[in-house]
């Protein structure tokens, strides 16, 4: 079925963000989303009070979005919503919510995958940015995920690599935690790792088989090297903190390099597209132009506000499904650990 003028409402709720976009057929209307800043005093996402602060946000992001878009509820052919994976708390809310709302509207339930969402988030239409062409390859990098995945078409997907215990994106909050950076750390080590020498401290990268990952060990190597450097120099944080940020983003950044030119070695695949809040570090998009020059890669990153936690991706997978007349029913529910 290929109907020209579907209108899709997309919810996201399964971490700390409250989103909600409006999708007319793969363009993107409107794209919400409410960032819960209460968990920055904690230093991570506390799903207790998550799960309280979607429960305030959902109803005015969904308002919100159908206003930016134009339209009304009524005009809406089907809403869709992330099922999982995700803090259950969190997904429960959106979930519900989704629920409620196509039942209400009388409109068909979307049921969409974080993980495959953020995948497809580069199907949406934006004028500069490439598709990437079948099969291809994605690398997914978050606060909540390290995924390799292998892509041959919208819904065949297998996940080739992923981490074995933190995200990658927790190796950078919990160095920076270490070195007294505030919640979440990333941007600031990235910032600071331009102006330090990546080469003046040395990590082992972790040794983990085949295209899987490990950055709990990684963490820990800091905390040890930081409370020796400390030990001896009470004032080594201050003093060197440039080029330990450099350092620890260029370990980060080797990691991750290594496994992708394992995984394009072992398929055969060289178009590589990444995603996920880490995707906005300027190393790692460095390094991956980089490796179209060095390995032939061809590289797609998507526009920065389609990468991080977003509705705009669990709308574009709504509207994939749609055309597919691939429909949930009333007693679809969330489910913290859904898998690819
Ligand atoms: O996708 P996202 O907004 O939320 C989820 O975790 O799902 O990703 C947030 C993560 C955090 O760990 C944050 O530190 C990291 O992305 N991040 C970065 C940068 N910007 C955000 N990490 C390194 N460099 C950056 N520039
Ligand atoms: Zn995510």
């Amino acid at each position: 079925m290929k109907e020209q003028n579907i209108y899709i409402l997309g919810i996201e709720s399964s971490c700390d963000d409250t989103a909600a976009s409006v999708i007319h057929n793969g363009k993107i209307l409107s794209n919400v989303v409410a960032t819960q800043k209460i968990h920055e005093e904690f230093g991570g996402v506390v799903p207790e009070l998550a799960s309280r602060a979607h429960q305030q946000n959902i109803v005015p992001v969904v308002h919100q979005a159908l206003k930016k878009a134009n339209i009304t509820k009524e005009q809406l052919h089907a809403v869709a919503f992330t099922r999982g994976p995700g803090l259950m708390g969190s997904l429960l809310v959106g979930t519900s919510f989704a629920k409620s709302l196509a039942y209400g509207l009388n409109i068909p339930l979307i049921d969409v995958n974080h993980m495959q969402a953020h995948i497809l988030a580069h199907f949406i239409d934006e004028e500069g940015f490439d598709k990437p062409p079948f099969p291809f390859l994605a690398m997914t990098i978050s606060g909540g995920h390290t995924q390799i995945v292998r892509v041959d078409s919208y819904f065949d997907m297998t996940v080739i690599g992923e981490t074995i215990d933190d995200a990658v994106g927790e190796a950078f909050d919990k160095s920076g935690k270490i070195l007294g950076l505030g919640y979440p750390a990333g941007p600031e080590i990235d910032k600071r790792a331009k102006l330090g020498n990546p080469k003046a401290f040395k990590f082992t990268k972790p040794k983990v088989d085949g295209l899987n990952f490990s950055f709990s060990g990684f963490k820990t190597a800091v905390l040890y090297f930081i409370q020796r450097e400390v030990k001896a120099n009470p004032n080594f944080i201050e003093e060197n903190l440039n080029d330990i940020c450099a350092s620890i983003q260029y370990t980060i950044i080797g990691i991750l390099i290594d496994k992708l030119k394992l995984a394009t070695k072992e398929t055969g695949i060289s178009h590589i597209a990444i995603g996920g809040g880490v995707s906005a570090n300027s190393g790692i998009r460095q390094a991956l132009k980089d490796g179209e020059q060095k390995f032939g890669w061809t590289t797609y990153v998507p526009k920065f506000e389609f990468t991080t936690d977003n509705a705009a991706m669990i709308a574009i997978v709504g509207y994939l499904k749609f055309l597919e007349e691939d429909f949930a029913e009333q007693d679809v529910v969330a489910s913290a650990r859904l898998k690819i």
